[in-house]
């Protein structure tokens, strides 16, 4: 079983997006996939409203995710851990123990050939254009994610 994490602030916009999306593209069997904020602000709360829509507008149905924060121990269950900014991946990065926990952290966005700013923009104070925006980026960077995993 390979484990992935997907992780930005507050566990209500960006990473329960990456989470569902990654999911769908990838065998239950062989894959457990999850999501985390590095801050607390948002812990137990569903989805923000327009990532549950713009979830359901492609086929998904992320409304039963809830959020929480990210914790040390998450180094020891998941495998790759995808940070959707360098805050978040700097956030994690200063919690790690060792140099295993370190090489399990990357930015989501580098996997992405085109877009050269790797700081998936947080769309928390935006509006559904910019949550549409977020899930274009998430299903192109997951669908390679996905093929370089399965490989
Ligand atoms: P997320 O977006 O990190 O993509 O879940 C945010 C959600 C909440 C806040 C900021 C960003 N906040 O400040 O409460």
């Amino acid at each position: 079983m390979t484990r992935i994490l997907m992780v930005c602030l507050g566990n209500i916009c960006r990473s329960p997006l990456a989470h569902g999306v990654m999911q769908s593209k990838l065998s239950e069997t062989e894959f457990y996939v999850d999501s985390a904020g590095t801050a607390a602000y948002h812990i137990g709360n569903a989805p923000d409203k327009r990532s549950i829509r713009v979830a359901r507008d492609n086929g998904l149905d992320i409304s039963h995710q809830s959020a929480r924060q990210f914790k040390v121990s998450d180094f020891d269950t998941f495998d790759y851990i995808y940070a959707m900014d360098h805050s978040n991946y700097d956030n994690i990065i200063s919690l790690a123990r060792t140099n295993e926990d370190l090489k399990k952290v990357k930015l989501f966005l580098e996997t992405h050939p085109s877009i050269e700013n790797k700081n998936m923009p947080d769309p928390y104070y935006g509006d559904q254009s910019d949550f549409e925006y977020v899930y274009t980026l998430v299903n192109e960077t997951c669908d390679i994610l996905a093929k370089q995993l399965q490989a």
